[in-house]
C-alpha cells in the first residue's frame, strides 16, 4: 500500500512516499481502506519527536480517519462494507496510507449527512471538545465560557458544542477570525492581539468572570485564563508550554484564592464520545470546518502550514486524489 512515512523524528522534510505491506488485523480490530485522513497538531509534536518512545519507525502519523470496512477480525462491531470514522491511537501506526487497522472499539459510523473529507476532519478535535466541556469541566447551560483558541481545529468545534449546551461563548482569536467565530456560536469575541483579556471579560461578564475557561494556547494564555475566571471557576488547559516556570508560580498564587479547579486533558481514544460526535453532526448542531483538501503527497506542505499555529479550518487528505 502507498503510505507517507518517517524514518525518525525530525522536520517536514523526513516525510517521504512509501510502498508497503498492509497491516494484519486481530481480533476486534478492523482493516479500514482509508478514504480521508485529517491533519492536527499532534501529527507535526510526533513527527518532531513527542510521544514519539517505543515508536516503531518507518513511523506512519495521522490520525483522524474516514473509509470503508475492508475487514473485520472476529468480536469487532462492524462488517466489511460499513463506512466508519474514528480518532486513532496516537501510539500507534496512523493512517496517512491507503489502508489502517483500528480496535473496532474506539470506531463509530460515519454520519450519512457527511462527506468522507468533513468527517475525517471532526474526531480528534471533537473527541477533545467533548471531554473537555463535558468530562472535565462539567459546562452548564447558561455559563459563560471562555474558549481560547476558538477558531482552530478544537476551538471551532468547542464554540458549537457549547453554544448548543447553551453556554454563553466568549471566543478569542485574531481580528481577520473574529466574525468566523461569531458564527460559529460565539456571543462574543475578542481579539487577542489588540485587547486586554482580562480587562475586556471583565467588561463583559461585569466583573464576575467566567466560569470555564478553555485554554487551547499555552504559556501567557495560561495566565489569562486564570485572570479571567470568577470564583471556583473551571480551567481545562490542553497545550504544553515550555520555559515558564516562574511564571507558572506566579499564576497558580493567583488562582489559589479563587479556588479554581484546573484540568490538564490528554484526550482519550473514545466510542462513546464519537458517538456523542456523531449524534451533534447529524442533527446539524457541529459543522465541519474544511479549509483545504490535499493529495497524501502535499503532506509535508501541510506539516509546514499547520506548525504556524494561525488560521482556521482543517486540512484533510483525500485518498482519492492524485
Ligand atoms: N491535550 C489534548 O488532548 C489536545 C487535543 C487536541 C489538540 N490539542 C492541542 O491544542 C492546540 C490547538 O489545537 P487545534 O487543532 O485547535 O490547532 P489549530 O487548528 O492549528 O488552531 C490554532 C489556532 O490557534 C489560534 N491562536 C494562535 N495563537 C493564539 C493566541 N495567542 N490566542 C488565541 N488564539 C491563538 C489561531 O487563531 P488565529 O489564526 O486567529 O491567530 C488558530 O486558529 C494544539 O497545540 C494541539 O496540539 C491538545
Amino acid at each position: 500500500m502507498k503510505a507517507m512515512v518517517a524514518d525518525g523524528p525530525g522536520g517536514p522534510e523526513v516525510l517521504r512516499l512509501e510502498d508497503m505491506g498492509k497491516q494484519g488485523h486481530g481480533r476486534g480490530e478492523l482493516l479500514v481502506r482509508v478514504v480521508a485522513c485529517g491533519l492536527n497538531p499532534v501529527d507535526y509534536k510526533i513527527r518532531q519527536g513527542y510521544f514519539s518512545q517505543g515508536r516503531a519507525y518507518p513511523a506512519i502519523y495521522g490520525f483522524d480517519v474516514c473509509g470503508e470496512v475492508e475487514a473485520a477480525g472476529m468480536g469487532a462491531a462492524f462488517a466489511p462494507g460499513d463506512e466508519v470514522y474514528y480518532y486513532a491511537d496516537l501510539t500507534k501506526q496512523g493512517a496517512y496510507a491507503e489502508y489502517h487497522v483500528v480496535d473496532s472499539a474506539i470506531v463509530d459510523y460515519k454520519p450519512e449527512n457527511l462527506t468522507p473529507v468533513e468527517a475525517a476532519s471532526l474526531p480528534l478535535a471533537g473527541v477533545t471538545a467533548i471531554q473537555a466541556l463535558f468530562g472535565k469541566a462539567r459546562l452548564q447551560p447558561m455559563e459563560r465560557i471562555l474558549i481560547v483558541g476558538a477558531a482552530g481545529g478544537v476551538g471551532s468545534l468547542a464554540t458549537q458544542i457549547a453554544a448548543w449546551r447553551g453556554a454563553q461563548v466568549i471566543g478569542v482569536c485574531s481580528g481577520p477570525n473574529m466574525e468566523y467565530v461569531r458564527r460559529l456560536g460565539a456571543e462574543q469575541v475578542v481579539d487577542y492581539t489588540s485587547a486586554n483579556l482580562a480587562e475586556e471579560i471583565s467588561r463583559i461578564t461585569r466583573g464576575e468572570g467566567v466560569h470555564v475557561a478553555l485554554d487551547l494556547i499555552g504559556g501567557e494564555s495560561f495566565a489569562n485564563c486564570v485572570e479571567c475566571l470568577g470564583q471556583e471557576g473551571r480551567l481545562v488547559f490542553l497545550n504544553a508550554f515550555s520555559n515558564w516556570e516562574k511564571r507558572l508560580m506566579e499564576t497558580m498564587n493567583k488562582a489559589r484564592p479563587k479556588n479554581l479547579a484546573i484540568f490538564c486533558e490528554m484526550a482519550k481514544n473514545s466510542g462513546e464520545d464519537m458517538r456523542m460526535l456523531s449524534f451533534l453532526a447529524r442533527k446539524g448542531f457541529v459543522k465541519p470546518q474544511v479549509k483545504q483538501v490535499i493529495e497524501l503527497i502535499e503532506t509535508p506542505e501541510a506539516h509546514r502550514r499547520l506548525e504556524t499555529m494561525h488560521g482556521r479550518g482543517k486540512i484533510v487528505i483525500d485518498m482519492s486524489k492524485g
